[in-house]
């Protein structure tokens, strides 16, 4: 049994992790549409991985008998105006993640609910990773993007990106 508050924060948690998948799937498809694959696919893949965190979150509070309360997942709200504000807009979302998770933390810190702050261990180190990866995105296509074959060349190193399944299991 977890902290009311700790419970309700994890559920909206996975309501939050699936707007996250819809939102960079949103991405992906504008950067399909420019036939920028390699963007497209690099977003596809974000995708999963967001759906991934909120399986995680959803099997950490069964594991908890906890009950799950699924919310509605909002329509993608980030207007897609140019590539470089698509990219920005991934930075300040991932910046908008790691600060829920830092607010689920502190909820299970005040409880001393040692579980969930183990738990959450491997999402703060993931958001340190994610927050990484958008600003690299950022500071690569002000590099590059400018320059069609610059530009070409980095849409293909963004075709290589693989799902892989996250490295926590519950
Ligand atoms: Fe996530
Ligand atoms: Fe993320």
């Amino acid at each position: 049994m977890l902290d009311a508050q700790v419970t309700q924060l994890l559920n909206e948690q996975i309501t939050k992790e699936f707007y996250s998948a819809y939102l960079y799937l949103d991405f992906s498809n504008y950067f399909n549409d420019k036939e920028l694959n390699g963007f497209a696919n690099w977003y596809r893949v974000q995708a999963q991985e967001e759906r991934d965190h909120a399986m995680l979150f959803l099997q950490y509070l069964q594991n908890n008998s906890e009950k799950v309360d699924l919310g509605a997942i909002a329509k993608p709200d980030v207007a897609l105006t140019d590539d470089l504000t698509v990219l920005k807009a991934g930075l300040k979302h991932e910046r908008y993640v790691t600060s829920l998770i830092h607010a689920i933390y502190e909820a299970a810190y005040n409880v001393r609910d040692f579980r969930t702050m183990q738990f959450l261990d491997w999402f703060v180190k993931e958001q340190g990773e994610e927050e990484k990866n958008a600003d690299s995105l950022i500071k690569k296509y002000e590099l590059y993007g400018s320059d069609p074959k610059s530009l070409y060349m980095l849409d293909t190193e963004m075709a290589a990106r693989v799902y892989t399944a996250p490295s926590l299991v519950l």
